[in-house]
């Protein structure tokens, strides 16, 4: 399920190109959807459910999951551990001012606040699995700077700077230029790998 028929057309593409016939694809707020209570055996979402504005969406997603079904989520660590974040957004607005993601990407880096959240969802067994990889934007700067600039978050930020917009675009690139690596344009970054069962009875 996603909100972006743009997001689902990629997936259900790259379904087919899989050859995968067994996947059906839903647009919709998954946050206050009317799932089939205790009708999935598995939930699992890759950078998605930290965008959820509403914490009542857990219990939603808690109410759909039957007894002793499995969670997977992987969502952003804190910002501070992102380098990527910073990165750009310094790119993008040097003296500050300008946000490019606005936190919610963040929201459940904190794993006390994660457990909070996923408690009172009705999970137990709550695991944090560190995963410290790169992200990759893309194998040379043009691909990476297409990669960014496609994004929301980055083009909103550019529509409302208040300089000539080729001087943020030339410290995005310049910044990818720096993080060029023979593996291609890196940032450090840390993800949490989130597992918990939804609690029986
Ligand atoms: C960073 S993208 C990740 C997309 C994909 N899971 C992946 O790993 O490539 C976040 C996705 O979450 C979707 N999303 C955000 N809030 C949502 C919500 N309340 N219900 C369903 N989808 C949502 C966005 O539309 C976007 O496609």
């Amino acid at each position: 399920m996603d909100t972006s028929a743009e997001m689902l057309e990629v997936a259900r593409r790259r379904c087919a190109e899989e050859g995968l016939r067994n996947v059906v694809f839903e647009q919709g707020d998954a946050q206050f959807h009317a799932f089939s209570a205790a009708g999935f055996d598995l939930c699992i979402s890759r950078f998605g459910v930290m965008f959820f504005p509403d914490p009542a969406a857990f219990a939603n997603i808690g109410r759909a999951m039957r007894p002793g079904g499995r969670l997977v989520w992987m969502v952003w660590q804190n910002r501070e551990r992102n380098e990527w974040s910073g990165a750009i957004r310094q790119a993008l607005a040097p003296g500050g001012g300008i946000s490019v993601d606005a936190g919610k990407p963040f929201s459940l880096g904190d794993p006390a606040i994660a457990t909070e959240l996923l408690s009172a969802a009705g999970f137990t067994s709550i695991d944090f699995t560190d995963v410290h990889e790169p992200v990759f934007y893309g194998s040379n700067i043009d691909a990476a700077f297409d990669a960014l600039t496609g994004f929301h978050l980055v083009k909103d930020a550019i529509a409302r700077t208040h300089e000539p917009t080729d001087r943020p675009l030339q410290r995005l690139r310049d910044l990818l230029q720096a993080h060029m690596t023979p593996e291609g344009v890196l940032f450090d970054s840390r993800s949490w790998i989130i597992t918990a069962h939804r609690a029986v009875g």
